[in-house]
């Protein structure tokens, strides 16, 4: 059996994955985010260890049989985060996460100042990422650079601490913006356009390949083998992917986590600067990817669900049993900001044709609305690249909801898949890429698409009601822009 491990955002997933693909068991730890400072999203380095031990440790409970048996380990996590590390491998200061827009006008100087590195690097820099809080962090914590030992990713942390290996994958690489895509390395231009010395970034090791070992210290707690490969790994949207069998060209998902992604698999590096599009390399070796990636997913429905008092499978529930048509208010999801197609860490949630008649259901009905509404500024962004759109597979906890589904596929006028285990997200593709390491089976026998369990085509009534408001959703956001500023 199969272990993979996803560090995600509000909670860290684990699960065991028999030959057949089976998830035997599953176990999710729930994580705190800090935002000390408007715009900062920060966590704990060691609170993700503890999530992980505390989750593995109910894998084994759970499924003791299955989980005696694992015979490799795959990680999967949230992109972007900046780990810093000292001579001891100890963190220096909390992660800058994904979703933190603190380095907005660094990203903006390192874009004004190396506008040639884009092309290559797959992107324009914008917050979330590594390299522009780098910058950051040599205007307003030069100490924690002095100290700086070690830069890593949030799962090449947990690698860490399972191998003693100090590795990340090109996937991961791509989201600090500090990689050649097409030569899947260290970029070291723009390496010297925010200081940073080679010798203090890990190795770079393909997702599918052995990056290390289990200590036998960590096989001992766990029950484990020690000496158990650890595989390269990849950043959750491309593990997501891979789970899903979406690993040749013109295989596309969406992504309903935390944050949300339309995603196209490419078989071959295709940066599309102008909109926004990241072009970054795929978890397994001469595999590209390109991603509208925006920062509010089914995290705006749990915000909603909790200002609105109410469990979110309650809240979505109801407004599914009502379903009536669109619903009155519109609402603007970009509670932290926006990358694709916007790149503004300064937008904000906003709900645009509240009136006296509006209930709970309403707001809850805008609010998956204007997530869904999202997807079409996602479908321009790639379609306008020349990318072809068909079907699109559904992943992550957003995909459970056959309504969210049926709005999106309506908004994208393409028809979504839903798939058996699509909720698994990006933990089961962890489990393929362990698998792929320990075996060296070929991708396309491992990585299989589960079965659709169904396919749903876009309503035309309910895509020709939206369009007039897909409009305005995108009139209002153009005329608050410079409010948010
Ligand atoms: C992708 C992105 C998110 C994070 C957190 O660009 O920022 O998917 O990986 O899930």
């Amino acid at each position: 059996t199969w272990l993979g491990i996803d560090i995600g955002t509000s909670a860290v997933k684990a699960l065991v994955v028999d030959a057949d693909g089976h998830a035997l068991a599953e176990a999710a730890e729930p994580l705190a985010i800090a935002h000390p400072e408007p715009l900062w999203s920060e966590q704990d380095p060691d609170a993700w260890w503890l999530a992980v031990e505390a989750a593995v440790a109910r894998l084994a409970n759970a499924a003791p049989g299955a989980f005696a048996r694992v015979g490799g380990i795959g990680l999967s996590g949230q992109m972007h985060g900046a780990v810093l590390l000292g001579a001891d491998d100890r963190p220096l200061r909390p992660a800058i996460l994904w979703n933190d827009g603190r380095a907005h006008t660094d990203a903006a100087d390192l874009a004004a100042t190396r506008p040639d590195l884009a092309l290559r690097l797959g992107v324009k820099p914008m917050a979330g990422f590594v390299a522009p809080k780098l910058l950051w962090l040599a205007r307003h914590e030069p100490a924690s650079l002095d100290r700086l030992s070690m830069l890593v990713l949030p799962k090449d942390y947990i690698r860490l601490k399972l191998t003693g290996e100090h590795a990340t994958d090109p996937c991961d690489a791509a989201g600090a913006w500090l990689l050649d895509e097409a030569r899947r390395d260290w970029d070291e231009a723009a390496l010297a356009a925010v200081g940073l010395a080679r010798s203090k970034l890990p190795r770079i090791v393909e997702g599918s390949a052995v990056s290390g070992r289990l200590s036998p210290e960590i096989a001992r707690r766990w029950g484990l083998d020690a000496g158990i490969p650890v595989a390269g790994g990849a950043g959750d949207a491309a593990a997501g992917a891979l789970g899903v069998g979406a690993i040749d060209e013109g295989d596309t998902i969406l992504s309903l986590g935390t944050s949300a992604q339309l995603f196209a698999s490419t078989a071959s590096y295709r940066p599309n600067v102008a909109a926004l599009v990241h072009a970054f390399a795929h978890a397994l070796p001469g595999r590209w990817f390109q991603m509208a990636a925006m920062l509010n997913g089914a995290s705006a429905l749990a915000w909603a669900a909790d200002v609105l008092g109410r469990p979110v499978g309650d809240l979505v529930a109801a407004v599914e049993a009502r379903a009536t048509g669109p619903s009155p208010v519109t609402f603007l999801p970009y509670l932290t900001g926006e990358r694709t197609p916007h790149d503004d860490p300064h937008a904000r949630g906003v709900f645009f044709g509240l009136s006296a008649a509006t209930d709970a259901l309403d707001i809850a009905r805008a609010v998956m609305e204007g997530v869904a509404f999202t997807f079409a500024d996602a479908r321009d962004a790639l379609v306008g690249g020349g990318t072809e759109i068909g079907a699109v597979a559904a992943v992550g906890g957003g995909a459970r909801s056959r309504l969210w589904l049926e709005m999106i596929a309506a908004v994208l006028d393409r028809p979504v898949l839903k798939l058996a285990g699509g909720d698994k997200g990006p933990a089961f593709g962890a489990a393929m890429l362990a698998r792929l390491a320990a075996t060296g089976e070929p991708p396309e026998s491992v990585c299989l698409r589960p079965p659709v369990e169904a396919e749903i085509r876009p309503d035309p009534a309910l895509r020709d009601a939206y369009a007039p408001r897909v409009a305005r959703f995108r009139r209002l956001y153009a005329a608050l822009r410079p409010e948010f500023a």
